[in-house]
């Protein structure tokens, strides 16, 4: 078997996670390989709304294997809080998700640096959702970092002393006020709750369920375009979000990826700070935000919106080498009397129709004019029954990237999809 994996190809908070659980029954697994708390993953069926930050998004499927790879880092804090959210609505989990040995832990100290640094940048600052990500990773790519694996160490605390000594000593140079010891207590607990999972090398894991014939789906958090080497650097996260990151997050040869499921709104959204060339700063961006409900499910920020963006797509699928395509949200462009896609940029005085590496330089946007629709589409569950304007929409994207589009998601709950 080959491993299938759904990623998303904006700035995040594409609907993977209500897609992961339309999809989770046609895979035996489900597995996060890269990002941690920093992810809000959405889900809504019957009448539970709930939001995934660490846990994969199978975990509501019983039959579901679920895997946090090598690739993740985790918070003890917010991995338990997780876990008392799902107790709270009778799911336990402690039977059907696995952790890697190899995922990093984000410390108490991780998540202070993270604020000092991001307070001391000012205007420049990223808008990080302060949950760590980025000093953890240094420290995982500084190979001074704390894995799952260590917590069964007899010497752990030394271990974890040791690092947060250090992290203390480089906090010196902020002047950021802080108190550790609050988070720390609860960061020990979150630690012996992990300690009740079945902990394990996941590349073996991964590896064994593929040859044993078991298919996997491996579930992207953030965005293309926050990826640490392709996103709108220094505006990124510090993982590779990209399909890549599959590969690395989770012990999986190249050649051993199927399909790969790039997912998309119909428009824009970014929450943080960085460039986004089809930001509408006005009412219609305003329009977009109220009827999308467009605001963090991690932090609550509102997020910036704004018109679909198809170079930026086109290199996204690009990237990824995207097989196959989902829609979300659409039904938040009903109402609109006309709809923009940003076809090409204009650039120190050039059309051009890739996204450069200047991203963070004024892009203008070039539109193509579509007409909208009024009908509400949220209920339909027929591709035929679609409105022609919209159908017109959708078609014209898939001329242009040459991908098809297979499934749209026309509303959060898991219902309102239409597989084509
Ligand atoms: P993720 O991070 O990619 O999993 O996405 P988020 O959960 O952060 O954000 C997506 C938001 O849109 C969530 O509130 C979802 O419940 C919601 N959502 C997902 N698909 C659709 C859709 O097709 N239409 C509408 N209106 N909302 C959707
Ligand atoms: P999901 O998986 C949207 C953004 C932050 C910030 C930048 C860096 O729900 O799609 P970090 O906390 O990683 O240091 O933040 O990346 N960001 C996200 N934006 N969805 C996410 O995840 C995100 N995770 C991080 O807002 O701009
Ligand atoms: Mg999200």
């Amino acid at each position: 078997m080959k491993l299938d994996v759904l990623l998303g190809l904006q700035w995040g908070d594409e609907g993977k996670g209500k897609i992961v659980d339309v999809l989770a029954p046609k895979y035996n697994v489900i597995a996060r390989f890269q990002g941690g708390p920093n992810a809000g993953h959405t889900l809504e069926f019957n009448d539970i709304k709930h939001v995934l930050h660490t846990i994969p998004s199978g975990v509501f499927r019983p039959e579901t294997i679920n895997i946090i790879g090598n690739g993740v880092v985790i918070d003890p804090v917010i991995f338990m809080q997780e876990i008392e959210e799902l107790q709270k609505i009778n799911f336990d989990i402690t039977h059907n998700l696995i952790i890697s040995k190899r995922a990093h832990l984000i410390l108490p100290s991780h998540r202070i640096i993270d604020a000092a640094s991001e307070a001391a940048k000012g205007k420049t600052k990223i808008g990080s959702t302060l949950k760590g990500i980025g000093p953890t990773y240094m420290d995982k790519t500084g190979r001074n970092g704390l894995r799952i694996g260590d917590i069964i160490n007899p010497e752990f605390k030394e271990k974890y002393d040791f690092l947060t000594n250090k992290h203390k000593e480089l906090l010196k140079q902020y002047d950021f006020e802080y108190n550790l010891e609050k988070y720390e207590e609860e960061w020990f607990k979150g630690i012996e709750l992990i300690k009740k999972f079945k902990l394990v090398e996941s590349e073996h894991e991964v590896n064994n369920f593929l040859n044993g014939g078991k298919s996997i789906l491996a579930e992207g958090a953030q965005g293309t375009l926050l990826d640490i080497d392709f996103g709108s650097y220094p505006f990124v996260t510090s993982s590779n979000t990209i399909c890549a990151g599959a590969c690395t997050g989770l012990g999986v040869a190249p050649n051993k990826i199927g399909n790969v499921i790039g997912i998309f709104k119909a428009y824009c959204t970014r929450v943080g700070s960085g460039p986004f060339p089809t930001e509408l700063e006005n009412d219609e961006g305003g329009i977009l935000r109220s009827q999308g409900h467009e605001f963090g499910a991690t932090t609550g920020r509102p997020r910036r919106c704004g018109w679909l963006d198809l170079p930026a797509l086109k290199y996204a699928i690009m990237l990824n080498g995207v097989t196959e395509l989902i829609v979300t949200k659409a039904d938040v462009l009903t109402g609109f009397d006309t709809i923009q896609i940003c076809t090409h940029y204009n650039f120190n005085g050039d059309e051009i129709s890739y996204l450069p590496y200047e991203i963070n330089q004024p892009l203008e946007p070039v539109y193509k004019e579509f007409k909208g629709w009024k009908e509400d589409i949220s209920k339909i569950n027929k591709y035929a029954e679609l409105p022609q304007a919209f159908i017109e929409y959708l078609n014209y994207i898939e001329s242009e990237v040459k991908i098809p589009i297979k499934i749209v998601s026309l509303g959060p709950n898991r219902e309102q999809t239409i597989v084509r």
